[in-house]
């Protein structure tokens, strides 16, 4: 793994000291919207930079049964494995997203490109579309603002996000959230990109 000035120490810090102003402690309604529309419950979901994950754990609830989550923080996991005790001990990595392996139906985005440098950005999208598989789908929110520049949340603007997620995925849909929380809304953008089957 390559350590950049946000890696594992600086989120760590961050978990420990209870500086998690992005955990909205809910399932995001359009996640959650989107998720409410999902029928194979077999499908094979990741949710890399998961911190408390109330994505997976709504996921679960609702029956799917392999769902994976992903963070770099061990504190993260480890407040998420208490708060869902029956969660597959199995499906939750703790590790880098760029070293994580697998193969995946849907993999959705909460916050997670946000926290990663810019200048991962394009990594990002070829690693995401390593882990799809053909007809996959990456699904989720990204900020419409253009927020911090030094330091995470890192934001951008639709016309930057495009150019990013369209060189190796399609872009299905990427709008403005109508059903974002208070303090978001206006501000997130809803994307469905899906890796082409060629
Ligand atoms: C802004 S938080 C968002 C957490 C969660 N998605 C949410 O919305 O509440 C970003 C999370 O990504 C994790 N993270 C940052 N870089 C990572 C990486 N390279 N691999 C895996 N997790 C990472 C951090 O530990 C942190 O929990």
């Amino acid at each position: 793994m390559k350590e950049t000035r946000f890696g594992k120490k600086f989120w760590e810090s961050k978990w420990k000291n209870g500086e998690t102003g992005w955990d909205i402690g809910e399932v995001s309604p359009p996640l959650k919207l989107y998720i409410d529309q999902l029928k194979n419950y077999k499908q094979h979901i990741l949710i890399p930079g998961c911190g408390q994950c109330y994505e997976a754990a709504y996921l679960h609830q609702k029956g799917f049964t392999n769902v994976h989550t992903l963070d770099l923080s061990t504190i993260a996991l480890e407040k998420f494995k208490e708060a869902n005790p029956n969660f597959p001990k199995e499906y939750v990595h703790n590790e880098d997203f760029f070293d994580h392996k697998g193969e995946y139906d849907l993999i959705l985005e909460q916050t997670f490109f946000c926290a990663l440098e810019p200048a991962q950005r394009k990594d990002y999208v070829h690693k995401m579309y390593s882990l799809l598989k053909p007809g996959g789908k990456l699904v989720g929110l990204l900020f419409d603002d253009p927020l911090s520049k030094d330091r995470p949340p890192f934001g951008g603007s639709k016309t930057e996000y495009l150019n990013y997620f369209s060189h190796k995925l399609k872009v299905d849909l990427m709008e403005t959230a109508h059903n974002s929380i208070l303090p978001r809304r206006g501000r997130e953008l809803f994307f469905i990109c899906t890796k082409p089957v060629d």
